[in-house]
């Protein structure tokens, strides 16, 4: 598909540091004058607000197809009424978790089948992948520590369901480490930035 801009995700677990760094980024692009927008998935629509809203706190069991079809939902919305008319209006669009998230929860750690995920996520997308992700790759444990107590529906997930989530994300690091750079989330805040810095300065 063709576009202007320039599409970087941030993926990782809960609590790997993703939304600190994005704005940590986002001073530094200013400083840059870059034009760019930041979003979320899912919620990043007024519509995919609403869709985010039942998947981060709806206290009855939601069927894992439920899931996966309520994330494209909030997705399809999402690339079509933000992403790709700023990629298209040659801004660059930082995204709070994208497919790798599906890829990661709805696939690997709840069992979907990845292929069939992908299809129905090119679908739904209309195939725009990201030029870039960076995956804040962190320890479970410290992760959960980071977050404390106040746990949404999916991160109140037992820890071999985080467990697979993280193995999800490296697996598809190693599969795509062209598109995918895996960064050392367990460091301080600044060392963290460091490296997403020097990642960004490689491709913007
Ligand atoms: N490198 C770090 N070292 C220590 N604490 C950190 C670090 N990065 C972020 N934190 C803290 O950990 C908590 C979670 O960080 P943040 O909200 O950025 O994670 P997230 O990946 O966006 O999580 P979620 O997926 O739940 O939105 C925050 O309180 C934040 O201040
Ligand atoms: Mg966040």
């Amino acid at each position: 598909m063709k576009k202007d801009g320039f599409f970087i995700t941030f993926e990782g677990a809960d609590g790997s540091g993703k939304t600190t760094q994005i704005k940590m980024l986002e001073e530094y692009l200013v400083t840059q004058k870059k034009d760019f927008i930041i979003t979320r998935d899912p919620g990043g629509t007024k519509l995919g607000s609403k869709l985010r809203e039942i998947l981060l706190t709806y206290d009855g069991k939601i069927a894992p197809f439920c899931e996966l079809f309520l994330y494209l939902a909030d997705r399809a919305q999402h690339v079509d009424e933000v992403i790709m008319p700023a990629l298209n209006n040659g801004k660059m669009v930082l995204c709070d978790r994208y497919i790798d998230s599906t890829l990661a929860y709805q696939g690997y750690a709840r069992g979907l089948n990845i292929d069939e995920i992908i299809n129905l996520n090119n679908l739904v997308t209309h195939s725009l992948i990201p030029d870039l992700t960076l995956l804040f790759d962190i320890e479970t444990g410290i992760a959960m520590k980071r977050i404390g107590d106040k746990k949404d529906r999916l991160e109140s997930e037992a820890a071999h369901f985080h467990e697979k989530v993280r193995f999800g994300y490296l697996d598809l690091a190693k599969k795509d480490p062209q598109r995918i750079k895996v960064i050392d989330a367990s460091m301080s805040i600044d060392d963290v930035y460091n490296q997403v810095i020097e990642i960004i300065k490689q491709f913007v």
